[in-house]
């Protein structure tokens, strides 16, 4: 049993505080936003997570874990420090560190013993060495600490499964006692530790995600091609995936990537590159493409209707992925502003999302399930590939739609099924259709 407090408790840090405290633990967890903590002292979630709330609620009753807003509070016992603060997007595609600096002041301010400092935010190259200048800068007198870089590979509507069985735990540090330490917390995870220099701790975090960013890149351009040459995607996926060299994941053709991670930290390495004289060619195609992908989608349906003028689009989802209620770059926002602008009129259903999205697209009409979604729509287009959307009773969505046009930006559907029900369907990348691109 060690003592934790973990700064932030977003999706990462509301992750981390239940499964560290999960594993036996004590666990102080804080945030800035009084609500958020409020509501977690009494079980209400401030995020859709699956699973996540047992676990929280399992250990504050257990004793391990406990909420505040009090630096003090958190920081009394504890040995090791999680930094989980947001990072996104600033000026230029820059990473904005206000909150890592916020957070790491503070720190420094309240400390009155030796303290393990962990950056788990996904942070710029440097940023290690950094946030150790701002604790020294602004301790009232020396203490000693550390500063270990921990990043985090989980994906939001599986966090649990992938923070409790990772692939790999990556640390990075100049002190190898403390680096040690946290590896010893991470020790009941069974996952190979790596350890290694802050810098290199930092850029393995960004190198994964440009990665699988332009896995997804490639498959669209893949996808593209598919459709000019008469070829099913999904299939050609299939069969590249079959070689261990490439693998099968994250080769799913759609409507591009979207989320809190992908978009921000393509942009924010990119960013780094170019002040430091590289240029990154690579990740700029993997951003042109991924932009490209949801105009391409939406255009599929413009090519169909013509003109939006008046049409009725019901989106299918609206986080940017199924499982979670984030809809921070989802592709369902540049789909719901390209129609709304053009004149049309957008519906939306999402089973976690529904909130976030009225608060960010005003406009968006609400249904309350896929079949309220569907009564009256010019056509739906597929954004999230929700379990439930995938054995919809599509007779009964096709005779409630005003035209039964399917456009299914995540390749939910076989096309020939959908056509003989009726619909008229386009997917992404799945070859010719009456001998013309899908
Ligand atoms: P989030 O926006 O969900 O949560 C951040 C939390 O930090 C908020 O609750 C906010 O109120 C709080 N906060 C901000 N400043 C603070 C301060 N000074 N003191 C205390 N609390 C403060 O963010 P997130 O999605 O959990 O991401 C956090 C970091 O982890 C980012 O760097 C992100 O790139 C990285 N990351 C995210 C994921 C993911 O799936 N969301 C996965 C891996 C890594
Ligand atoms: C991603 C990474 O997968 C995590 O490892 C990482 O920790 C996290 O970013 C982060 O740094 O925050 P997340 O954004 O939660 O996790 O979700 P993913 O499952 O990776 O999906 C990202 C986007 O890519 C979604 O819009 C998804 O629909 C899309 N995607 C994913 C595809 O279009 N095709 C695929 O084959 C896979």
């Amino acid at each position: 049993m060690r003592n934790i407090a973990v700064i932030g408790v977003g999706y990462v840090g509301l992750t981390t505080s239940a499964c560290f405290a999960d594993l036996g633990n004590r666990v102080v967890a804080l945030d800035i936003n009084e609500e958020r903590i409020e509501n977690l002292r009494k079980g209400i979630m401030p995020i859709y997570e699956p699973g996540l709330k047992e676990i929280v609620e399992r250990n504050i009753q257990a004793g391990r874990l406990n909420f505040t807003t009090s630096y003090e509070e958190a920081l009394r016992d504890a040995e090791f420090v999680f930094i989980c603060v947001g990072t996104p997007s600033g000026v230029d595609g820059e990473a904005d560190l206000r909150y890592v600096r916020m957070a790491a002041e503070t720190i420094a301010k309240t400390m009155d013993h030796p303290l393990i400092i962990i950056n788990k935010s996904t942070v710029p190259v440097g940023t290690g060495d950094w946030v150790s200048d701002i604790i020294k800068e602004n301790q009232p007198k020396p203490i000693d600490f550390a500063v270990v870089s921990c990043p985090e590979f989980l994906r939001e509507g599986t966090a649990i499964s992938d923070f409790m069985n990772p692939d790999r735990t990556v640390l990075g540090s100049t002190n190898r006692a403390a680096a040690d330490a946290v590896a010893q917390l991470h020790l009941p995870l069974r996952a190979p530790i790596m350890v290694t220099d802050l810098r290199t701790a930092e850029m393995i975090k960004y190198a994964s995600n440009a990665f699988l960013a332009t896995k997804i890149s490639f498959i669209n351009e893949m996808a593209r091609i598919c459709e000019a040459l008469g070829a099913d995607v999904k299939e050609v996926a299939t069969g590249m995936g079959y070689d261990q060299r490439i693998g099968p994941r994250f080769l799913e053709a759609g409507i591009g990537y979207g989320g809190s991670c992908f978009p921000k930290d393509v942009q924010a390495l990119a960013h780094m590159a170019n002040i430091h004289g590289s240029n990154p060619q690579l990740l700029q195609a993997v951003m042109d493409i991924n932009h490209g992908q949801r105009l391409h989608v939406i255009r599929k349906l413009e090519e169909i209707l013509e003109s939006f003028e008046q049409k009725i689009v019901g989106l299918l989802g609206l986080a940017f992925k199924q499982n979670t209620d984030d809809m921070r770059e989802s592709p369902s926002i540049t789909v719901a502003e390209y129609v709304h602008e053009r004149g049309g009129i957008v519906r939306g259903y999402d089973p976690a999302a529904m909130a976030n999205a009225k608060a960010i697209m005003p406009y968006l009409q609400t249904a309350k399930d896929p079949y309220e979604l569907a009564t009256g729509v010019d056509a739906l287009i597929v954004i999230a590939p929700w379990n439930e959307f995938k054995q919809l009773d599509f007779v009964r969505i096709r005779d409630s739609m005003r035209q039964p046009i399917l456009i299914d930006g995540r390749n939910l559907y076989d096309p020939d099924t959908m056509r003989q029900l009726g619909f008229t369907y386009r997917g992404v990348g799945r070859g010719y259709h009456n001998g013309k691109a899908d």
